[in-house]
């Protein structure tokens, strides 16, 4: 039974899925390599539980409680108590493989360990674990995923059908749509979507078409949520550019899935979106 979970990474998905578990019941004990990102992370989960609370959607009694239930932790050792780790650091296979690789040191051999990775194969991940690599999974959230319901879960060659049991119980209890996967590169939203971002930043270039336009017309007639270059700024554009990098890579290079050499200038520009309050737009 999950009771304790532990969370690595205090950015833009870390700190939505610590608010998402808090919020509903878990015990959760925030990480991150960065002190300072933890701190701010938990100011703005409590200062949106007080915009819930103003606005009727949950009670004082609730949004004390998930405060209670958010702690943080200055050391990853802070993490071997918990039932499931979930580990939502920079995408990065070789930084997620020695934090895999430190976590199967510091956590019980039952302790659940998720990757919220948007690319890599969770097979690869679960190379570094050594003791009990059955317990390695994907935990896939999305942005923003205190409010985004679906979660991929994926099997990777070693996981066990506990493990991917434990992972769907601890979603539906934190009001999520658990959706099992089989472990291919990104899965499958992200694949899906990979054509939505590289033939939107294609049009971009060859037809020097403001994103605004591109944008608007997506949603306006194509009935999308959000355009293509306002999801690249929420989700970060460091963040595409690595998923992407990765699936060009773990398909063998097939064009179509090709990086763009726009997203990469804008990368070493440190223009990343919405988190560094300029992207395709400025906030
Ligand atoms: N941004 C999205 O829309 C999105 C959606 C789904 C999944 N993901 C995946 O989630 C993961 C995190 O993405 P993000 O957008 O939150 O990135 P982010 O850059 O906002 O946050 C990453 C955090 O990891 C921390 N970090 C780096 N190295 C660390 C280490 N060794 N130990 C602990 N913390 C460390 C950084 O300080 C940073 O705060 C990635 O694997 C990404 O592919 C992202």
């Amino acid at each position: 039974m999950i009771k304790i979970i532990g969370i690595i990474g205090a950015g833009t998905m870390g700190s939505g899925i610590a608010a998402a578990s808090s919020l509903n019941g878990f015990n959760t004990i925030l990480y991150d390599i960065s002190p300072d990102t933890v701190k701010n992370a938990i100011t703005e989960i409590k200062k949106g539980w007080t915009k819930l609370e103003g606005k009727g959607k949950i009670d004082s009694a609730k949004r004390l409680s998930a405060e209670a239930n958010l702690k943080n932790t200055p050391q990853l050792t802070g993490l071997s108590n918990c039932d499931l780790v979930i580990e939502a650091a920079i995408e990065d296979i070789k930084l997620k493989k020695e934090l895999y690789s430190k976590l199967d040191e510091i956590t019980k051999p039952e302790t659940i360990l998720a990757t919220n990775t948007s690319s890599f194969s969770i097979t690869t991940i679960s190379t570094a674990v050594k003791n009990n690599p059955g317990r390695v999974a994907g935990m896939h959230f999305f942005n923003p995923a205190n409010i985004m319901k679906l979660v991929e879960v994926i099997k990777g060659e070693f996981t066990s059908d506990d493990t991917i049991n434990s992972i769907i119980d601890t979603c539906k209890k934190m009001g999520k749509v658990p959706v099992i996967c089989k472990d291919t590169p990104a899965f499958i939203v992200n694949r899906v979507a990979r054509a939505f971002y590289g033939e939107s930043l294609k049009i971009l270039s060859e037809e020097s078409m403001e994103p605004a336009i591109i944008d608007n017309l997506m949603k306006e007639e194509g009935g999308f949520a959000m355009g293509p270059f306002e999801l690249m700024d929420l989700i970060g554009i460091d963040v595409n550019l690595s998923v992407t990098k990765s699936v060009y890579e773990a398909f063998f290079y097939d064009p179509k899935y090709k990086p763009s050499p726009l997203q990469q200038k804008m990368v070493e520009s440190g223009l990343l979106g919405r988190k560094t309050r300029q992207g395709f737009y400025k906030y």
